[in-house]
């Protein structure tokens, strides 16, 4: 062999090495010190405390689990109609109907105790002192790996939703920080501001740990028969595939703009479906992906989406599923 055919093979042979494809990849990623299996979760309020959805679901096929909304005192909801179909994605109007703080320890935590994969619950109120309530008697139970701040809630002082003002949103994050020792602290940033990035600076800036983002953009239906509202509410929240590239739009803004700069991890959400959306959330910035809405249309949806990321990077050559986060080329 000549030196020249030397040096071709040598080369050939470094490029097949780097498309060496990985037996076996990791899935695994870190939230702020918090340690998860895999990437995928639930998005607050699509699947109970979990029990309701533990035959239909491989919950612990999860890389963790969140709660819906818990408020301090129970809330019976919105009357019905509450939920609507619309084109690509669904109207809800829930109005936070949850069993209250007391109820939710008693009867709720210890299904998450033995649940054995992190247990995220979703925190919501219409004060400030509520939520200070509900965050440090959780934060007292060890099973609670997080804390996520539902803070598209209306203030009772002035109707105004905490998450679309930044001072009053660092506001409220600082106080609930200054009680939250123990539990990590997300804050889900709502999408119905003009600036998703201001919001994410005052989350950060109020000790955020996490984000999250998206929740529901705020949509309405109308019935041309009846020429009536068809949320009894009239507004309600718009989520599924309808809103997956505001969704993916914001979380790459705040990735790029704020949470990479200051190390805060973006756990993202909207209109996931399959594996392939929950790469683009990488891709954009987020380290983790929530599935709400496809919950209701494929049970299997977790499990489809963990199969195809595995195949997906061995396909690629990459090792780790945390190799994706904000690999998006210009
Ligand atoms: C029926 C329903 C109930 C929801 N309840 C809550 C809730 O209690 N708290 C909350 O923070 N978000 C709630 N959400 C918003 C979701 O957690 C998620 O942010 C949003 O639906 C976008 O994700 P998706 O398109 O995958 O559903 C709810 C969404 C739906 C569809």
């Amino acid at each position: 062999m000549s030196a020249d055919q030397f040096t071709l093979a040598a080369q050939q042979a470094a490029t097949d090495a780097q498309r060496i494809v990985p037996s076996v990849v990791d899935l695994s990623v870190e939230l702020a010190g918090l340690r998860l299996r895999n990437p995928v979760m639930t998005c607050s309020g699509t699947s109970g405390y979990g029990p309701e959805y533990a035959d239909v679901l491989d919950l612990r096929a999860l890389g963790a689990f969140v709660t819906k909304s818990v408020t301090a005192e129970p809330r019976k909801g919105n009357a019905p109609q509450r939920i609507v179909e619309t084109t690509g994605g669904m109207l809800n109007a829930i109005g936070l109907a949850n069993v209250g703080l007391r109820r939710f320890i008693d009867e709720k935590v210890p299904f998450l105790r033995e649940l054995g994969v992190p247990a995220i619950v979703n925190v919501a109120g219409h004060k400030l002192e509520d939520y200070l309530t509900v965050c440090r008697a959780l934060d007292a139970i060890d099973c609670v790996a997080a804390l996520e701040l539902n803070v598209s809630c209306p203030n009772v002082a002035d109707g105004l939703e905490f998450g679309t003002d930044p001072v009053r949103l660092r506001q409220l994050v600082s106080a609930v920080r200054a009680e939250v020792r123990r539990a990590k602290l997300i804050v889900k940033l709502s999408p119905n501001v003009t600036d998703i990035v201001a919001m994410a600076s005052a989350a950060i800036d109020g000790g955020a740990d996490i984000l999250s983002l998206i929740n529901t953009l705020a949509g309405m239906a109308i019935n041309a028969e009846t020429q009536r509202p068809m949320l009894a509410n009239t507004s309600g929240g718009l989520s599924g595939p309808a809103i997956k590239p505001v969704a993916l739009l914001m979380v790459h803004k705040v990735y790029t703009r704020v949470a990479k700069a200051a190390g805060v991890p973006i756990i993202g959400m909207g209109g996931i479906a399959n594996w392939r959306d929950a790469v683009e959330f990488m891709l954009a910035g987020a380290t983790a992906v929530g599935i709400g809405t496809a919950l209701f249309i494929n049970a299997g949806v977790v499990s489809d989406i963990l199969a195809g990321l595995q195949e997906y990077l061995q396909r690629k050559g990459v090792a780790r599923v945390s190799d994706l986060v904000g690999a998006l080329k210009a």
